[in-house]
């Protein structure tokens, strides 16, 4: 659950203060499938970054789970981020260096080094698991640049599944894709997100990928200007 108050962020650059964030208030309940739509530069990833406790608001609160973000140091959202939250990028993010299989187990390794968190799931097993389930069995040795476009995302979205998130973010997941391939991974993102009981809140500029979740919230220009229940929860 995500209960966001009064958020506000301004960017202050070359002594010019530019506000992209007017007051936004958001909920998004347990489970929920949310999409965040708008033009591009309307606020939309700082709104996300807000959200997942990655930045700090000029303004106004959020709770992640009970949790209100402002009061935790750093280390302890690092921590926060580590055990709750999931994340898909743009442009995928994999660690070219790493195989598919190494780059699923990341945010593991990186839960374990931040919480000395000793899960009590077989990761190996897990990593298999998801990456089998988004249709990449036969490539769990393979590095990003062994891999197309598509299926560097698909190894992003059992990444982001791996430490079992309360909650995932995805940012524009299908913007580096092509029309089909991108509605593949966004089918795969739906289905594990249900099948993981996970809270899905999607940024994205198509209307299509928009109209498949449960809320969609429109801004422009910092503000929230519209919702729609396209697929009530
Ligand atoms: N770190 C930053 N410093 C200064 N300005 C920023 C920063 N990040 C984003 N902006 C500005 O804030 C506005 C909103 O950006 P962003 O949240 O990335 O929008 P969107 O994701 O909807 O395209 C844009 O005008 C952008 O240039
Ligand atoms: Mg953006």
């Amino acid at each position: 659950m995500i209960v966001a108050e009064g958020l506000e962020q301004t960017y202050t650059s070359v002594g010019q203060a530019l506000k992209v964030l007017h007051g936004i208030n958001l909920t998004v309940e347990p489970q929920g499938f949310v999409a965040i739509v708008g033009p591009s530069g309307s606020g939309k990833t700082t709104l996300l970054g807000l959200l997942a406790g990655l930045d700090r608001p000029t303004a106004g609160s959020v709770e992640l789970d009970g949790q209100n973000l402002n009061s935790l140091t750093e280390d302890a959202r690092a921590r926060l981020r580590a055990e709750k939250i999931g994340f898909v990028f743009q442009n995928f993010q994999l660690i070219p260096t790493l195989t598919a299989r190494e780059n699923v187990l990341v945010p593991v390794e990186l839960r374990r080094a931040l919480a000395g968190q000793t899960t009590e799931i077989d990761v190996e097993e897990r990593a298999r698991d998801l990456l089998r389930r988004v249709g990449l069995a036969d490539r769990i040795h393979h590095y990003p640049a062994q891999l197309s476009a598509g299926e560097q995302q698909r190894v992003a979205l059992a990444r982001a599944f791996a430490n079992q998130p309360s909650i995932l973010f995805a940012d524009e997941p299908t913007g580096n894709l092509d029309a089909e391939t991108g509605s593949t991974v966004i089918d795969l993102l739906v289905t594990l997100n249900a099948e993981e009981e996970t809270t899905l809140v999607l940024v994205t500029h198509d209307n299509a990928l928009a109209s498949r979740a449960h809320r969609v919230i429109r801004i422009a220009a910092g503000r929230i200007i519209a919702e729609e229940r396209p697929n009530p929860q």
